[in-house]
């Protein structure tokens, strides 16, 4: 790991509360974890309902439009959803270049051998490992109309975090170019915690796997079973912010611990928490309105927005506004 990455451990570790990254779940067991929740986690209503979403759709997602898109995929995991986009565009254009953006290196690499085997010589493929920053300015030569795909990331970010990165990936695009993403709709704290505390306990392996990484990675010896592994979910409908949900291990002792790859050394008193995530919360849910000022904010137009019948997950699609549209709309926004 780079020394800017651990810079970032270190700033959550010895933060007030302490916190890891939710990036930092996602070496490649973590992927691996992640993936098995949202297939065989019966409550994980998200993916389910995204699916939903892409088997009726996907033809009105993609833009028609009289020339070729390239695709990108920010966060691209197992590209189970970004087939549902490969399939199609290989029905309306004869080659696609393709470029999946992820964090989780080697989960990347197999992803794409995957997809290069399944999908052969039309597709051409430019894996980006990397973090978004530094993928999006390895993807600054591509030029040409995209559709830039960002599903399930944007809302493990802090609300600024997700500002910044929409902005980010708007100096990305020109006016031939779309952005999707997907966020969660669900408001229900029964059905998110049920969704984040399964039985089985595959959501509490993956958000614990930044500790096992730790240990693995960082020499350290922090036991699990010396904490309580605890959820929340915060529900928020004020225009400028989101619900979300909380993740946190709660320290049942006094503790310390070394961290010899961080050149650290951490202590919990009895009852304190390590966020399992930066910021307030994450996998944030949102109202229609707090989706439209959070784009506004970061300089998009919302186009176009599908939801499926369960009202759990909408994708929505954006383009870049020009300057006088982005006045107008975050006037609009703030007066509703
Ligand atoms: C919630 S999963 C979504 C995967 C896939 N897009 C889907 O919808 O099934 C988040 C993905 O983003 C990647 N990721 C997380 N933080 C990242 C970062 N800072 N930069 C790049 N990729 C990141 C993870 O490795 C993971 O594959």
């Amino acid at each position: 790991m780079d020394d800017t990455s651990k810079q970032l451990l270190v700033k959550g570790l010895t933060s007030f509360p302490k916190y890891l990254p939710t990036w930092y779940n996602y070496d490649e067991l973590g992927s691996e974890l992640e993936d098995k929740c949202t297939v065989d986690n019966t409550g994980y209503y998200l993916r389910r309902s995204q699916i939903s979403i892409l088997e009726t759709s996907i033809q009105k997602i993609i833009p028609s439009v009289p020339y070729d898109f390239a695709l990108v995929d920010l966060g691209s995991g197992s590209c189970s959803k970004t087939r549902y986009f490969l399939d199609e565009m290989l029905l309306r254009q004869k080659r696609l270049m393709f470029y999946p953006v992820d964090i989780s290196g080697e989960f990347l690499m197999k992803t794409v051998e995957q997809i290069s085997n399944e999908y052969g010589e039309r597709l051409s493929i430019t894996p980006v490992a990397a973090n978004y920053e530094n993928g999006i300015e390895q993807l600054r030569y591509e030029d040409g109309p995209k559709v830039i795909l960002w599903f399930g990331s944007i809302i493990n970010l802090s609300y600024d975090d997700q500002v910044d990165k929409l902005k980010l990936i708007s100096s990305l695009m020109t006016e031939k170019c779309h952005l999707v993403f997907s966020v969660d709709i669900t408001q229900d704290k029964k059905a998110v915690l049920r969704a984040y505390n399964d039985d089985a306990g595959l959501e509490k392996k993956f958000f614990q796997n930044g500790i096992v990484r730790l240990n693995k990675e960082e020499e350290s010896q922090i036991h699990l079973d010396q904490f309580q592994y605890k959820v929340d979910f915060i529900s928020d409908s004020s225009p400028e912010h989101m619900s979300y949900f909380r993740a946190y291990l709660q320290a049942k002792e006094h503790l310390r611990y070394k961290i010899p790859g961080l050149n650290l050394d951490i202590e919990f008193e009895k009852g304190e928490p390590l966020y399992l995530h930066e910021g307030v919360g994450l996998s944030c849910k949102y109202t229609r309105e707090q989706i439209q000022n959070l784009t506004a904010r970061a300089g998009l137009l919302l186009t176009d927005t599908w939801t499926d019948e369960k009202r759990h997950a909408m994708f929505c699609r954006c383009k870049v506004m020009d300057p006088d549209q982005s006045v107008q709309q975050h006037e609009e926004s703030s007066s509703v």
